[in-house]
């Protein structure tokens, strides 16, 4: 490449609020090697504006809320590399870009600790009703009379009982060992063999079966879409807790509700839905057993800071033509 040459690459977000967090732009690496073009809206651009200003891009950085479809790749002919800023890559078509010889990059690993953070967090506060309970001294049913019921907000021990694993992934880990911590005995299931210290690895049946919580930790992909369906709800073990923080498209929502709904499942904590924003008229919010986040797993400053920081490298690796540290798509490239 010739050594004056500065790459143009299109960014979907501008960042600015985490910037002004931080006090640092994690854009400014690209404004001084490239020709960087930041999308100027609050939101991100629709998909024709997407489609048209990655053009003539070499580099693109998005966010998991970006669809960066085949059309956008398709219409993308100097692309070189996609740099996202999520560990999540199924907004991306990375079959239509490894296609091309395009590199995908993401953000792994920086987002472990706090997205089990998350998840423990949403089994603490499904199985001890925390928002319910909260709720209530807002509202000012916590009144003199009631002032100590003994069986008022009678939740579910989590110390003591049987988590279990879907995925035994670097999340699915990070939560283990918290679970560890409080005395749980930890099944896992995973289509390939794990041998991690006190995760008993076991046929996805027999997790749903045998476990008190259950918590989502696969990618979302053509064989896990659906994984945890009516099916998987008839066999999980009544009066189980449901957490998920993968991808919504991993649980059917509408055989969830209806689990919730029955009993089968005592509550369920959700980060993530088939649909995101969740629509209106989404019957998950009638339901009170049911602790609803809107997609922030990652969310702590010094997490999103990090992923920005990576995709940034990821993204200026690429249109250097330099290794990027996490790309999604290195195998199937390298077997091209
Ligand atoms: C979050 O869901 C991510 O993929 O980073």
């Amino acid at each position: 490449m010739n050594p004056g040459h500065r790459p143009r690459v299109f960014v979907t977000h501008s960042m600015a609020g985490l910037a002004r967090m931080v006090d640092r732009d994690p854009l400014a690496p690209l404004h001084e090697r490239t020709e960087c073009v930041v999308w100027p809206g609050p939101l991100q651009p629709e998909p024709r504006a997407l489609r048209e200003a990655a053009t003539d891009c070499e580099g693109l950085l998005c966010l998991l809320t970006d669809r960066v479809d085949g059309d956008v790749i398709g219409a993308a002919r100097s692309l070189r590399v996609i740099s996202s800023c999520s560990v999540g890559v199924d907004h991306i078509d990375v079959a239509a870009a490894t296609a091309r010889g395009i590199r995908v990059g993401f953000t792994p690993g920086v987002l472990t600790e706090t997205t089990a953070d998350l998840a423990f967090a949403l089994l603490l506060a499904a199985s001890r009703r925390i928002v319910e309970a909260d709720g209530a001294v807002r509202s000012g049913a916590w009144t003199p009379d009631r002032r100590w019921q003994l069986d008022g907000f009678l939740g579910r021990d989590l110390h003591a009982s049987t988590l279990g694993l879907v995925g035994l992934g670097p999340i699915a880990q990070a939560v283990a060992s918290r679970a560890h911590g409080f005395g749980m005995r930890i099944l896992g299931w995973s289509r390939s063999p794990h041998r991690l210290p006190g995760v008993e690895q076991v046929e996805l049946d027999a997790l749903l079966a045998g476990s008190d919580f259950v918590s989502v930790h696969v990618a979302l992909a053509e064989e896990t879409h659906g994984l945890i369906d009516a099916d998987a709800f008839a066999r999980i073990r009544p009066g189980a807790v449901l957490v998920n923080t993968s991808r919504g498209g991993i649980v059917d929502e509408l055989a969830l509700v209806a689990a919730l709904r029955s009993g089968r499942v005592a509550a369920a904590g959700l980060d993530v839905f088939a649909t995101e924003p969740l629509p209106a008229d989404s019957p998950l919010l009638g339901l009170d057993n049911v602790v609803l986040t809107p997609h922030i797993g990652s969310a702590s400053t010094a997490t999103r800071l990090r992923m920005a920081d990576l995709a940034v490298e990821n993204l200026l690796a690429g249109v250097l033509g330099r290794p990027l540290r996490d790309c999604a798509n290195d195998a199937e490239l390298a077997a091209r």
